[in-house]
């Protein structure tokens, strides 16, 4: 079968059915049956976490949201984590607390200066993470919304860290089959030279651990748990790990693992952190207006539970 062509179909009652088409050979679909400006019922949201088990990605075209209908549909799905970054709590565009401004805009709706720190921080959303890594129940879906789209680049990147995990070579497997990473803000900020934190800045961010190889609650599927916010690996010296952190990011972002989403505005993409990672492209981000809005559903545990 031509997988680039499976379309997944789930019936939500009264012969009605939603249908998924997917994107690339492992993970990524494009929805297809949904209005998401009226509240979702149970069986759509149960086809929606059917979908996100089998695809990890799924793409919903056409979605005319506010932040209240962005908010209200996340939270089908769990309990929404508090937005305003870990680091900088300084930041209000958006009045509700619970939704993450992604965007390139002050409050007064100009673009950022160039020295801006909350520009300088959300760079690192261009280098590859899973979201919430640093936190010690790290994240489960995240909801982005495009409102405002550059003409040109600006896209997301996702990579299927489960195809990642089975396509490893035996050898590495079993080497870091056990490992504990450390995560936090600092390190995924010191990766593109940010390093202006204050103390207390610097205390809100203290490492995290997390496992490297994790096991999806539901499906039992083993994934690598790679983000740039890892920094150290428990008991190895830095050097070593973040070498190896580096090899095994490149072989996970490799072309055959990776989905890329062009934004049109009123798309909605979910992702789960659990299984994929993620990245954002440049675009003139000096010239354009970009604004994506974000709802980020917790996960239920710490990874160090997993049985692995
Ligand atoms: C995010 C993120 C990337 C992008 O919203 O979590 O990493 O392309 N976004 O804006
Ligand atoms: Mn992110």
């Amino acid at each position: 079968m031509d997988s680039a062509s499976t379309v997944f179909k789930v019936q939500i009652g009264s012969g009605q059915e939603v249908q998924f088409t997917q994107l690339r050979p492992t993970f990524a679909a494009q929805a297809h049956g949904f209005d998401l400006s009226q509240p979702i019922t149970d069986a759509q949201r149960d086809a929606i976490d059917q979908a996100m088990e089998r695809f990890a990605v799924v793409v919903f075209s056409d979605q005319k949201l506010d932040d209240e209908q962005l908010f209200s549909f996340g939270a089908r799905f769990g309990p929404i984590e508090g937005a305003g970054t870990t680091t900088f709590q300084d930041r209000r565009r958006l009045a509700n607390a619970q939704i993450n401004d992604i965007s390139n805009l002050q409050a007064d709706g100009t673009i950022m200066p160039a020295d801006d720190r909350h520009r300088m921080s959300g760079l690192g959303n261009l280098l590859w993470h899973s979201d919430s890594s640093y936190k010690t129940v790290p994240a489960q879906y995240s909801f982005l919304h495009a409102r405002v789209v550059p003409p040109e680049g600006g896209e997301t990147e996702f990579a299927d860290m489960r195809a990642a995990w089975d396509e490893l070579p035996a050898k590495l497997k079993e080497r870091v089959k056990g490992l504990i990473c450390e995560h936090s803000m600092i390190y995924s900020r010191g990766k593109i030279g940010f390093t202006d934190f204050s103390a207390e800045e610097i205390k809100r961010c203290t490492p995290v651990p997390q496992r490297l190889v994790r096991r999806h609650e539901k499906t039992g599927r083993l994934s690598l748990f790679l983000s740039a916010h890892i920094g150290r690996i428990e008991g190895w010296q830095t050097p070593e790990a973040i070498l190896l952190i580096q090899d095994l990011t490149e072989f996970a972002t490799g072309p055959q693992f990776v989905y890329q989403h062009k934004w049109q505005v009123n798309d909605l993409v979910i992702w789960d952190n659990r299984t994929t990672m993620h990245r954002g492209r440049s675009f003139e981000s000096h010239t354009y207006p970009r604004d994506l809005r974000r709802v980020t559903v917790q996960g239920s545990a710490s990874t160090l539970r997993d049985c692995v």
